[in-house]
């Protein structure tokens, strides 16, 4: 029994006296080469308390890829009344890896639980958080060395790792997830936060600091663009901010906004890297409320040029409050284009699941709106939906529809509208003018590709001089159910993707069916794709066809956004053009940002910012 027992107490001692640094729990890779084990003896200081525990700060090492921070897991009131900020303390615990919701989406986060053997070394000791921009910056470009593939983060296919899994070596200078979770529980400060999007449901608010920054827009948000080298850059500067630890609530925020400088906590939760402020920031700036209309107007002088308008209207139907709103900006921020693309216009009685399909209602509400505020009254054109069959909010069914001038332009020919089921098709006439045999018709309807979603609006219009030209309004098929932008999955997962592929190829399918029969048709396709158009893999279809407007219009890519989503400005709206638009000139495009640079989030008409855009067709 001797010689057993004496080895058994060697090898506590041993276990005692080589105790664990924080940095040596963090380890240099996603999951903590202690998981599992119970360690003594710990040593840091408390950097800062929540309800359900607190942060340890260990001594540094000169790797940076080791955080020298640890949340310690408690909801025990003793233990937390016990610790304060600034001592120094001693302790025990399990090293174990938590994940914030069991969505497989989330990353695993390295935490001591179990605290016990809770000993002050000392008190009010300093605590100096990391100053992100100064002692440490986030990289610009990527999140993960995961995301394979030449559209980056934005690949296909998506998810073929794990980030957990792979458990790799951290690179946090090249990478944004890895240089957030080389800080995972440390103390930072983010010097002059600037917002770049509206509070999220749980008032969290995304942020950047005066550290380098790529894509930022003329507001201060950070638009979603290509890096130096070609692949998609999604700002993994960024960091949202959530609730703060000591119970005070977050200001709102606009993107722009400017806020003091924020301090806090670094840690994983429901899909992205936090940082938890110790209080919350004050407001110290706002932009510009004065939001500047379009300076893109219809020009009647010349036959040729037409004006367009495109505008995600967000479940319009006639009792909406927000319709008059919409009326306006078309007016007075769109100054009435010839023609207008909309998107989500729903049926008479809007979200009522009754069988009712027709718009005219909807569309005469909205007309009669604009007329109020610029007498310019459109007409208008749409296709019903076979109800319930084109997605959307449940019995609202959304469609595209057109408005247009009628003193500007009309329906070509004498083609009778297309049924919600008749598939559009062009022939060939002796005028070189494609002839549709139903105008305005859909896209090949009963493809599988359209099932519970919109289906594209084509329309052959001409001019009082005679002139003609083809449009295709779009809604293709929502981001459902994907994965985070840091999350687990590698690629993230974007849903679903292949049906927007799919979609995008049935679309430019028909106009290859129009080129074919003109080759210099004027075709110009626009709407909400639902889609950047940095996933080059579901615009592929259109590359040797039509081309982008913003492109063709040289905006800087920094101001292509008409959406603002978690961190990023980005564009979901776009509009295409075919080669003879292109060769003639004159093209122009803005995005007017009536909603997303509106001070709060429920002053928005919309989610999404509408376009105009000016062409020549002859
Ligand atoms: C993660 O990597 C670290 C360091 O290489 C290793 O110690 C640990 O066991 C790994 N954990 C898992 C779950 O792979
Ligand atoms: C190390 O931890 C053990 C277990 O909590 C404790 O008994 C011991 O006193 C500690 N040693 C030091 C030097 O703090
Ligand atoms: C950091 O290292 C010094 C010197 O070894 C030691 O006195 C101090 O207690 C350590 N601090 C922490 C938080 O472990
Ligand atoms: C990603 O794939 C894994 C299997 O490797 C699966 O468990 C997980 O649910 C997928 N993630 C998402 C967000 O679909
Ligand atoms: C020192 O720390 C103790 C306990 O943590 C606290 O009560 C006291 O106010 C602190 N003193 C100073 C000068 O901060
Ligand atoms: C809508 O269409 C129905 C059926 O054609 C018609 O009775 C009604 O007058 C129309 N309403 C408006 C406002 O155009
Ligand atoms: C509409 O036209 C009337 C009569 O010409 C004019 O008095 C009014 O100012 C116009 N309203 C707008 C919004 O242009
Ligand atoms: C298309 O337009 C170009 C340039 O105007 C012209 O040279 C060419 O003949 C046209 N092609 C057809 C098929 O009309």
């Amino acid at each position: 029994m001797g010689k057993f027992t004496s080895l058994l107490v060697a090898l506590t001692y041993v276990a005692v006296v080589l105790s664990v640094s924080i940095t040596d729990i963090q380890g240099i890779s996603w999951q903590s080469p202690f998981v599992g084990q119970t360690v003594n003896n710990l040593t840091g200081i408390v950097s800062a308390k929540g309800t359900s525990g607190f942060y340890l700060l260990g001594n540094k090492t000169s790797d940076e890829r080791a955080s020298n921070g640890l949340f310690v897991f408690t909801t025990s009131t003793a233990i937390l009344k016990q610790v304060n900020v600034g001592n120094l303390i001693s302790l025990s615990g399990k090293v174990q890896e938590f994940r914030s919701s069991t969505a497989p989406n989330d990353l695993v986060g390295t935490e001591l639980g179990s605290p016990s053997n809770i000993v002050v070394l000392s008190q009010n000791n300093t605590v100096t958080p990391v100053i992100l921009g100064q002692d440490r910056s986030p990289p610009m470009q990527l999140f993960s060395a995961l995301d394979v593939g030449l559209d980056g983060f934005l690949s296909v296919p998506n998810n073929v790792s794990l980030i957990d899994s792979v458990n790799a070596t951290l690179q946090p200078d090249l990478y944004g997830m890895d240089f957030w979770s080389s800080l995972e529980g440390q103390l930072v400060t983010i010097p002059g936060p600037i917002g770049t999007a509206f509070p999220n449901s749980f008032g969290e608010i995304w942020v950047h600091g005066t550290w380098g920054t790529t894509g930022k827009n003329s507001r201060g948000g950070l638009t979603m663009t290509f890096g130096p080298d070609g692949i998609p850059d999604g700002n993994p500067e960024t960091v949202i901010v959530g609730a703060p630890l000591d119970g005070t609530k977050n200001p709102a925020t606009a993107v722009g906004t400017g806020f003091s400088d924020i301090t806090g906590v670094v840690l994983f939760q429901f899909g992205f890297y936090y940082v938890l402020p110790l209080t919350a920031p004050t407001v110290i700036s706002v932009p510009n409320p004065v939001i500047p209309p379009s300076t893109i107007v219809p020009d009647f002088s010349d036959a040729c040029a037409i004006t367009f308008g495109d505008y995600n209207v967000e479940n319009l139907s006639p009792t909406v409050a927000h319709l008059p709103t919409v009326a306006m900006h078309i007016a007075n921020f769109l100054n009435t284009p010839d023609i207008v693309f909309l998107q989500e216009i729903q049926d008479n009685d809007g979200a009522t699941d009754d069988g009712v399909v027709d718009a005219n209602v909807t569309l005469t509400t909205l007309v009669n709106s604009i007329a109020s505020f610029s007498n310019v009254t459109y007409a208008f054109t749409s296709i019903n939906p076979v109800n319930d069959q084109d997605g959307g909010e449940p019995g609202g069914n959304i469609r595209t529809a057109y408005l247009y001038r009628p003193e500007r332009l009309k329906l070509f020919g004498g083609s009778p509208a297309g049924g919600s089921l008749d598939p559009v098709s062009a022939t060939a006439t002796p005028s070189m003018k494609p002839h549709l045999n139903f105008n305005p018709g859909r896209i090949d309807p009963t493809n599988a590709v359209w099932d519970a979603s919109r289906k594209p609006l084509v329309a052959h219009w001409e001019t009082p001089s005679g002139e003609d030209f083809f449009t295709i309004n779009l809604h293709l098929v929502s981001k459902d159910g994907g994965s985070s932008t840091q999350g687990n999955a590698r690629p993230p997962v974007n849903l679903p993707v292949d049906v927007r592929t799919g979609q995008v190829s049935a679309v430019a399918t028909f106009v290859e069916s129009l080129l074919a029969l003109n080759p210099n048709a004027s075709v110009l396709v626009a709407g909400d794709c639902n889609e950047f158009v940095e996933t080059r893999t579901v615009f592929a279809p259109f590359a040797p066809i039509l081309q982008d407007i913003d492109a063709v219009a040289g905006i800087a890519d920094v101001e292509r956004y008409t959406y603002v989503f978690d961190q990023n400005s980005e564009q979901l709206d776009h509009a295409f053009i075919s080669s003879a638009i292109v060769a003639r000139g004159g093209v122009e495009v803005e995005h007017v940002h009536v909603n997303n640079w509106s001070p709060t989030l429920a002053v928005r008409a919309s989610d999404h910012d509408p376009t105009v855009g000016k062409i020549r067709i002859c």
